[in-house]
């Protein structure tokens, strides 16, 4: 079992990080960039109120703390789930600040033995909160011990080495475990069955996008003129950080272009200069639709064939570009390969019912 997960972990990992450089290198990457750590931070909302969107959960998560406040014990485990840049890492902060508790924070590969977590776990106050970031990357002895930990509120703690070692049983304080991840399904049901609350992020309507994108430009510092928000919204791939991001190059092209006011077409252009269209499709989404489209009549195409026509690795294109383009209905996945919809063929300006080759018309049927 053991042996399993790490070989998985092994494959899943290199997929993450080859994803994760090619991500690092795109304006409507889902991943922070450069110094977004940090900025980040000065754009996160501190408490339940100034968190944009996501109503249902709010509410929820607002009546579970309500609740433990109300009963005066630290609430039980919460695990927040989804893509990046959704925020989970805020919400984490969140519920540390509504309860007013200090937090504590660590990651599931910043832990590499057992052992890290004991020392964490065996130094936590009587409620505190501790954020564990991609808590599916814990070692499986980790695991193991905060599946009692979190149960039990106990640790063993190791003394000593070799065959003269013991365990010495360490009981904790309550706290509260936040766990986040954006692999619920790696997560081992042992462990996901610990939390009692769930959360599901999942990615933004426009409208609450462009709430946010405009509670982000007034705490920089920005003035957006009608309609500017929601050209950035509509750009953003239903993730925050995004529109965070977008806003801030945005800022860039007003500063250098001495305005006072960001206009809706500012937007437009300044973000046509990123190469990023009004879908929020970047050059290396529509370089994959085009040739899906242009050199192979719309498709079924196999990934290796297509990410050799637009230069890229196949593993870039499957896990960087195809999960936008098929989550929004430009691309589907079929056992033949790759199709491009009929909304691809519109969107790049093109016939569906034409082959855009010699300008044919096409059998588009057998295609689905
Ligand atoms: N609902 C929201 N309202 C306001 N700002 C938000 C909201 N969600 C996210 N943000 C902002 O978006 C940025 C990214 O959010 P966050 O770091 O919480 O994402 P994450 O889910 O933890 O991502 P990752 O999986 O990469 O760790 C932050 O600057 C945060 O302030
Ligand atoms: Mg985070």
């Amino acid at each position: 079992m053991a042996a399993t997960r790490s070989s998985d972990d092994g494959i899943d990992s290199g997929r993450d990080n080859a994803g994760a450089r090619e991500e690092s290198l795109r304006m409507v990457s889902s991943a922070p960039m450069g110094d977004e750590p940090v900025s980040d931070e000065e754009l996160r909302p501190h408490a339940l109120d100034g968190f944009i969107g996501q109503p249902r959960l709010k509410a929820q998560l607002q009546l579970f703390l309500d609740a433990a406040r109300k009963r005066d014990v630290p609430p039980d485990h919460i695990l927040l789930a989804g893509p990046p840049g959704l925020g989970k890492t805020t919400l984490a902060m969140i519920v540390a600040n509504e309860l007013g508790v200090p937090i504590r924070v660590t990651s599931g590969p910043a832990i590499l033995h057992a052992g890290d977590l004991a020392s964490i776990l065996s130094s936590l106050d009587t409620g505190e909160v501790l954020f564990i970031d991609e808590i599916h990357r814990l070692p499986r002895a980790a695991e193991e011990l905060l599946y009692i930990a979190m149960e039990d509120f106990r640790v063993d703690v190791m003394v000593g080495k070799g065959p003269g070692a013991s365990s010495i049983p360490l009981t904790l304080p309550r706290f509260t475990v936040v766990g986040a991840t954006t692999r619920e399904g790696m997560l081992p049901a042992p462990l996901r069955a610990r939390f009692g609350f769930t959360a599901h992020l999942d990615f933004y309507p426009h409208d609450e996008l462009e709430r946010l994108v405009e509670r982000s430009a007034g705490v920089l510092g920005i003035t957006l003129g009608p309609g500017a928000a929601a050209e950035l919204a509509l750009r953003s791939r239903g993730t925050p950080r995004i529109a965070n991001r977008l806003l801030r190059r945005v800022r860039d092209w007003a500063i250098v272009h001495d305005l006072g006011v960001i206009g809706q077409k500012d937007v437009h252009d300044a973000l046509a200069l990123y190469q990023i269209d009004s879908e929020g499709l970047d050059r290396l989404d529509i370089a994959v639709l085009k040739a899906i489209v242009t050199s192979f009549q719309g498709g079924p195409v196999g990934l290796n064939n297509l990410a050799a026509m637009v230069g890229e690795e196949a593993e870039t294109v499957e896990t960087v570009c195809e999960p936008y383009l098929v989550r929004e209905g430009f691309l589907v996945r079929t056992p033949k390969g790759r199709v491009a919809t009929r909304r691809a063929w519109t969107h790049l300006g093109l016939d569906p019912d034409m082959d855009p080759a010699d300008g044919a018309e096409r059998d588009v049927s057998k295609l689905f």
